[in-house]
C-alpha cells in the first residue's frame, strides 16, 4: 500500500461511494433480502450467485469464491492497481487526492507515463476537434461530413476531429506543451523516422475519430481519409493501453444507456455509432476493424442482456453477423440481428431514409438468431433448384437440432414443413437423426470427461470446520469476540487458512483498529485469503452470541486434533492385533481411553 496516502483518505473515499451503485455499473443487481445478486463478472455463469451486501459493502461470489470491498471489485475487474481504484472512486465521488503516484518506483514510472499518454491524447483530440470546428484549415473536412450528415451535435458528442495535412503539425504542438516526444511515439500518437528516430505526425489530412477505454480516456484515434484514399481508415497502433480485442468503439458513451435499456447494439463502422446516436440510438458501439472477441462479449455481457447486431448487407458483413451471434449467444447473451436493404450499411440508410425509418423498420424489425439463420442459408441459393432446396433443409434442421426447448424445434420444423410442403414427420426424422449424429460425434471428442462448470455448490463442512468458520465471522465483527478466542485458544485453528485470517486479523486488532471488515479484507494480500475473509464477512449472524455458544465451537475446535488422534490410535491398535502384539495393542487402547476421557471432560466443563 502506499504510504503517500493515509488510511483515514483511503477510507474516506472507501465510505464515498456505495458499492452497490458502483458494482451496477458492471452487473446488472436485483434486491433479494438484505443483498443484491446478480450473475458474477468473474466467471460465466447463467444462474446469478454473486451477490453484494449494502450493508458489509463487500461483494462475493459462491460459485467462484471471487469477493472483496469496492476497491477489490476495481482492481479485479479492470486489472487496476490499488491505487488506481482508489484514484478511481475518488475521481468519482469527487474528493482531492494530493498528487501520488504508487509507491512503487517502477509502477509510479509507468503511471506517470500513461498521464502522459493520456493527457498528450486528450490535447490532441481537442486541437483536432477544434480545427475541424472553426478553422479554415478543416473546411474542407467539415463540408465533407456535413455531406455525409455528420451533425454539429454528433461531431461535438464523438469529439470528431480533423489532422490537418502536416507533417509536424501536432509534433510541435505536443512539443510546446512540454510532453516527452518519446512517450507520444510510444503511445503511438506519433509516428518516429527510422533513420533519426525523430518524430513526425502519423495522422494527416484525415478525419479523426477518438476511441476510448472504458473509464473514458481516449486511448487512441481513428484516421479517415476525406473522399476516397487508401488505406480509408488508419487506426492508432497497438500500446500499453490500446489493446483493440478488448476495446469497444462509443462503449464509455453508450454505457448508461445500455444499462438503462438492458440492451446494447452492435455496429461494424464508427460511422455507423455515430449515425445511430443521431437516430436517437445511444446504447450503440462497434468493434474497431476486427472480428469480435470474447472478451468484447464479455464487456457487453455485464451491462446487457440483450444485443441486437446490425451489419452492412454484404456477404462480409453477414458472414461477421453470423460468427459475432453465436459468439454472444454462447456467452449467454440474448441475440437478434437487424438487416438491411441490399447495398446498405447502417450509415448509408440512415442518410438515406431517416432515422424514423431506421429505427422502425430496421432495429424494430430485427430477427431472432434463429430467424436470421433461416435468411443466412437462403443467401446464394436458388430454392427451385433441388440441390439447393436440400442443401438449405438439410443446414436449417441442423440449426434447429441445437435448439434446446421441444416447443421451438416444433415451431421451426412447422415452418419449414410449410414452406416446402413436405411432411412434418419426415422432417423431425431427419431432425433427431442429425441430433444423434452430432451427440455420438461430442462424445467421442469428449472422450467422455466433460469439462465442469463452477457451480454454487453447498459443501457439506464438518463440526470443526463450520465452528472455525462461525467464530471467525463473528471476530470479524466483533473485537471482545476476537479478543476472547484469542485469548482462549490463540491461532490454533486446524485449517490453514482460518489460521492465517485469524493471525492477520489479531494483529490488525492489535494496531488500534476497530472491527471494520473491509478495511481488514483491502489489506489482507492473498488472493484467497482475501476470497475467503469476504465469504466469512458476509455471513449473516445474530446480533449476539453466547458465552455457552462461544466456548461450544472453542470446544469443537479443541477436540478436533484429539478425534483425529484417536481415529489414529485406532488404526494402529487394530494393525496390533493383526499381528498379535498384544501388549501393543493394549496401550493403545489405554491412550484411546485416555483421550477419550479428556474429550468427554472438555465436554462436561462446558455445560
Ligand atoms: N476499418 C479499419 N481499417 C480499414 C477499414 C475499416 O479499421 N482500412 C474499420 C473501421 O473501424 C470502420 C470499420 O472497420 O469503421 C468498417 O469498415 P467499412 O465498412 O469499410 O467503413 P465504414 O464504417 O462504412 O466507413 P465509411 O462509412 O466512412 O466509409
Ligand atoms: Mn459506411
Amino acid at each position: 500500500m502506499s504510504p503517500r496516502i493515509s488510511e483515514e483518505k483511503i477510507e474516506e473515499i472507501r465510505k464515498s461511494v456505495d458499492i452497490v451503485d458502483m458494482i451496477s455499473e458492471y452487473v446488472q443487481l436485483k434486491k433479494q433480502g438484505r443483498n443484491f445478486i446478480g450473475l458474477c463478472p468473474f466467471h460465466g455463469e447463467k444462474t446469478p450467485s454473486f451477490s453484494v451486501s449494502p450493508d458489509k459493502q463487500l461483494y462475493h461470489c459462491f460459485g467462484c469464491g471471487a469477493g472483496g470491498n469496492v476497491f477489490s471489485f476495481l482492481m479485479e475487474l479492470d486489472g487496476l492497481s490499488f491505487i488506481e481504484s482508489v484514484e478511481k472512486v475518488a475521481v468519482r465521488t469527487n474528493i482531492e487526492l494530493p498528487d501520488i503516484g504508487s509507491s512503487n518506483e517502477g509502477t509510479q514510472r509507468q503511471d506517470e507515463d500513461r498521464k502522459h499518454w493520456y493527457k498528450g491524447h486528450e490535447l490532441a483530440a481537442k486541437l483536432f476537434h477544434h480545427i475541424l470546428s472553426t478553422t479554415d484549415e478543416g473546411r474542407e473536412a467539415r463540408e465533407y461530413l456535413r455531406k455525409r450528415g455528420f451533425t454539429k451535435e454528433v461531431i461535438d458528442q464523438f469529439q470528431i476531429g480533423y489532422a490537418p495535412n502536416s507533417w509536424d503539425f501536432l509534433t510541435s504542438f505536443l512539443e510546446k506543451r512540454q510532453l516527452p516526444m518519446s512517450e507520444m511515439a510510444k503511445c503511438g500518437l506519433l509516428a518516429v523516422r527510422e533513420f533519426d528516430n525523430k518524430p513526425f505526425d502519423r495522422f494527416r489530412d484525415r478525419i479523426m475519430f477518438p476511441i476510448w477505454n472504458k473509464q473514458g480516456n481516449i486511448i487512441a484515434f481513428g484516421g479517415r481519409v476525406l473522399n476516397e484514399g487508401n488505406p480509408k481508415y488508419l487506426n492508432s497502433p497497438e500500446s500499453d493501453v490500446f489493446n483493440k480485442s478488448q476495446t469497444l468503439y462509443s462503449f464509455h458513451i453508450a454505457r448508461p444507456s445500455m444499462r438503462k435499456k438492458n440492451e446494447a447494439v452492435l455496429f461494424e463502422g464508427y460511422a455507423d455509432v455515430t449515425s445511430a446516436w443521431r437516430a436517437g440510438i445511444d446504447n450503440a458501439v462497434a468493434t474497431l476493424g476486427t472480428a469480435l472477441t470474447e472478451g468484447q462479449g464479455k464487456m457487453l455481457r455485464r451491462n446487457v442482456d440483450k444485443v441486437i447486431i446490425c451489419y452492412d448487407s454484404d456477404d462480409a458483413g453477414q458472414q461477421a453477423a453470423y460468427k459475432n451471434a453465436q459468439i454472444l449467444e454462447d456467452l449467454g447473451l440474448y441475440v437478434r440481428v437487424a438487416l438491411l436493404p441490399d447495398g446498405n450499411d447502417p450509415d448509408d440508410y440512415i442518410r438515406d431514409h431517416g432515422p424514423e425509418r431506421f429505427v422502425h423498420n430496421i432495429i424494430g424489425q430485427s430477427l431472432t438468431f434463429m430467424g436470421f439463420k433461416f435468411r443466412f442459408y437462403r443467401r446464394g441459393k436458388n430454392l427451385n433448384d433441388e440441390g439447393d432446396r436440400m442443401e438449405y433443409i438439410q443446414q436449417t434442421l441442423t440449426e434447429i437440432s441445437k435448439l434446446q426447448r421441444a416447443v421451438e424445434r416444433d415451431h421451426y420444423l412447422r415452418q419449414l414443413a410449410d414452406e416446402f410442403s413436405l411432411s412434418l414427420e419426415a422432417l423431425k426424422q431427419e431432425q433427431t437423426q442429425i441430433f444423434k449424429a452430432r451427440k455420438k460425434k461430442e462424445n467421442r471428442h469428449n472422450n467422455g470427461t466433460f469439462e465442469s462448470r463452477p457451480q454454487v455448490q453447498k459443501k457439506l463442512l464438518s463440526a470443526h470446520e463450520n465452528a472455525e468458520r462461525i467464530l471467525l465471522a463473528y471476530m470479524l465483527q466483533k473485537r471482545d469476540i476476537a479478543d476472547q478466542v484469542q485469548e482462549k485458544i490463540g491461532g490454533t485453528f486446524n485449517i490453514d487458512e482460518h489460521q492465517a485470517i485469524a493471525a492477520h486479523l489479531y494483529s490488525f486488532y492489535a494496531e488500534g483498529h476497530e472491527a471494520n471488515s473491509s478495511l481488514f479484507i483491502e489489506r489482507l494480500e492473498d488472493k484467497r485469503l482475501k476470497h475467503l475473509a469476504t465469504e466469512l464477512a458476509m455471513k449473516t449472524l445474530n446480533a449476539d452470541m453466547s458465552e455457552q455458544e462461544l466456548n461450544d465451537y472453542i470446544t469443537q475446535i479443541e477436540n478436533y486434533p484429539k478425534k483425529q488422534q484417536i481415529k489414529q490410535l485406532k488404526v494402529e491398535q487394530k494393525k496390533a492385533e493383526e499381528l498379535e502384539q498384544f501388549q501393543e495393542a493394549a496401550m493403545l487402547a489405554m491412550e484411546i481411553m485416555k483421550i477419550e476421557q479428556e474429550l468427554k471432560n472438555s465436554i462436561r466443563n462446558n455445560q
